[in-house]
């Protein structure tokens, strides 16, 4: 009888721990650099390879011999025409097997840069496999909304605003 409690006792704790995962991100979605660890392994929704001139000079689409590499995490797709809080994408340009640039967007919300759908965007580094935001000489982080490389990515990735301003998937 008395191991009975004891049992019983361990089962209630076990269950006043388990608090149900709806997956819904809450806002604002701050992404910090340990976001974007591991992000070779996300879901590769597309490979694209050599020049693109539409592209021009933006994720380097003058390189000859560029592969660029499209990873959502978990293979997030949109739900009810937008991206939830909380999505993560990367995308990973390498020349000749080095990388050359690593851009991300994540979905911030609670208003932020409202002209493109609250992404937030990114220029990151790989040093090593060790994945961090870039920063600039001032050491601020190397993130943005609409304001973002004088506007570039948001004016760009307006193209894709059916897709909710991602043009890969
Ligand atoms: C000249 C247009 C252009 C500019 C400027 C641009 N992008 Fe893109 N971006 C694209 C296109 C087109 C793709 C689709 C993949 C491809 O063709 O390589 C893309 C893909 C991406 C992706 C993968 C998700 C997707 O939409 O397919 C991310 C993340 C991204 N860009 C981030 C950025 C960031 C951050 C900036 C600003 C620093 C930026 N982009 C500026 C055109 C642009």
């Amino acid at each position: 009888m008395k191991h009975y409690y004891k049992v019983l006792f361990f089962v209630l704790l076990i269950f006043s721990c388990y608090k149900p995962d709806d997956g819904i991100v809450k806002e604002p979605f701050i992404a910090t650099s340990t976001s974007f660890g591991g992000y070779i392994a996300w879901k590769l929704e597309a490979t694209k390879t050599g020049t693109d001139t539409t592209l021009a000079a933006a994720h380097q689409g003058l390189l000859t011999n560029v592969t660029r590499k499209i990873y959502y995490k978990n293979g997030q797709s949109r739900v009810d025409s937008t991206y939830p809080i909380g999505t993560l994408i990367v995308k990973e340009s390498r020349n000749d097997s080095a990388i050359v640039e690593i851009v991300a967007m994540a979905k911030r919300g609670s208003g932020f840069n409202t002209e493109a759908g609250n992404w937030e965007w990114f220029l990151l580094e790989n040093k090593g496999g060790t994945v961090s935001i870039k920063k600039d000489s001032s050491g601020n982080e190397l993130r943005g909304g609409a304001a973002m490389m004088g506007g570039m990515c948001n004016n760009c990735h307006k193209a894709a605003k059916s897709k909710d301003f991602t043009f890969s998937k």
